[in-house]
């Protein structure tokens, strides 16, 4: 069924270029949908998706689940706090119950790296990967991607710096490897401790000087520092971290460049970025969310819509 490279969503490591731009192409062409006034589609009737939440989440949650219904697919959603797995009942043996349901495509948010690929092992369903851990969030890649192309046009040369957390960053590793690929520049920056070793392998720069990164970007991707995936004492103190690595209105008036501020969400305001910065006029953090909705609807189109429909949608 998927018009992809691959018939699961897990990473956008195994992602070809190809797949990104038609992720996008179809992405505008559902954003359009949801400017009509019946904002829903047929695309995806008779298809039933469970939404699996092992973790908390806000946006990609109700983003997945707006995305779906309005593909007219059927749904249901589970969430680990109020499930039997507080009786005991193993990871396994949940999936494959609901599996057995006629589940033709699971999205899962899970706080275990590598689980969205384990679950390929256990259930024959497509598996769309919804955050795993501090792995992948391909979808929120794809969103920020998306973004930047309707932003800027074209991702060529395009240079985006990630700044923050970078050590405990899903978002992070998803943007590195889409974007390279789409044939940006990648600058990661933040504190030593806070950037895994060898991170240079992977084709970007790294810098420790907040000033430096701002002065080459044409685009920031602000990173929420992961207080509950540090344990205690990987940042002294809010107050230092703001001072050092915190994106102001101060720093930006101060660029040659006026630079694009995103952020993936949940923010915390008054330490990574200010509030002034979150609401201004260099942010994008609420169009990010709307092509949220938009991409999903063309992740799970392209996935698990069908064949002949898609590639005719695709000619118009
Ligand atoms: N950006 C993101 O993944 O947000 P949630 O944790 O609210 O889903």
């Amino acid at each position: 069924m998927s018009i992809l490279s691959t018939k699961h969503f897990i990473g956008l490591e195994e992602a070809t270029k190809k797949d990104i731009e038609t992720l996008i192409d179809v992405g505008y062409m559902f954003k359009e949908v949801l400017d009509r006034p019946i904002k829903k589609v047929p695309s995806l009737t008779g298809i039933n998706i469970a939404n699996l939440f092992f973790e908390n989440s806000t946006r990609t949650k109700l983003s997945f689940e707006l995305a779906e219904k309005r593909l007219s697919a059927d749904v249901i959603n589970f969430s680990a706090s109020s499930s039997s797995l507080n009786k005991g009942e193993t990871f396994k043996d949940t999936v494959q119950n609901i599996h057995a349901m006629k589940i033709d495509g699971i999205v899962m948010r899970h706080p275990t790296p590598g689980s969205c690929l384990q679950l390929t092992k256990y259930v024959d369903s497509v598996i769309i990967n919804a955050g795993d851990g501090s792995h992948e969030h391909p979808t929120q890649a794809m969103l920020d991607i998306m973004s930047l192309h309707e932003k800027f046009g074209s991702l060529s040369g395009l240079k985006v710096a990630i700044i923050g957390d970078i050590l405990h960053s899903r978002v992070a590793l998803s943007n590195i490897y889409g974007l390279n690929k789409m044939g940006a520049e990648v600058m990661l920056c933040g504190p030593a401790h806070l950037i895994p070793p060898f991170i240079e392998d992977l084709d970007v720069s790294v810098s420790h000087d907040l000033n430096e990164a701002l002065d080459w970007a044409d685009a920031i991707n602000v990173l929420r520092i992961q207080r509950e995936r540090m344990g205690i004492g990987l940042i002294p103190s809010v107050r230092e971290y703001r001072k050092f690595f915190g994106i102001t209105n101060k720093r930006l008036s101060a660029l040659k460049n006026k630079i694009i501020v995103m952020h993936p969400g949940p923010m915390n305001r008054g330490v990574e970025i200010d509030s002034d910065v979150a609401e201004g006029d260099h942010a994008i953090i609420l169009d990010q969310v709307l092509n949220g909705v938009a991409v999903r609807m063309s992740i799970l189109y392209c996935l698990l819509g069908n064949e002949k429909d898609i590639k005719k949608n695709e000619k118009k």
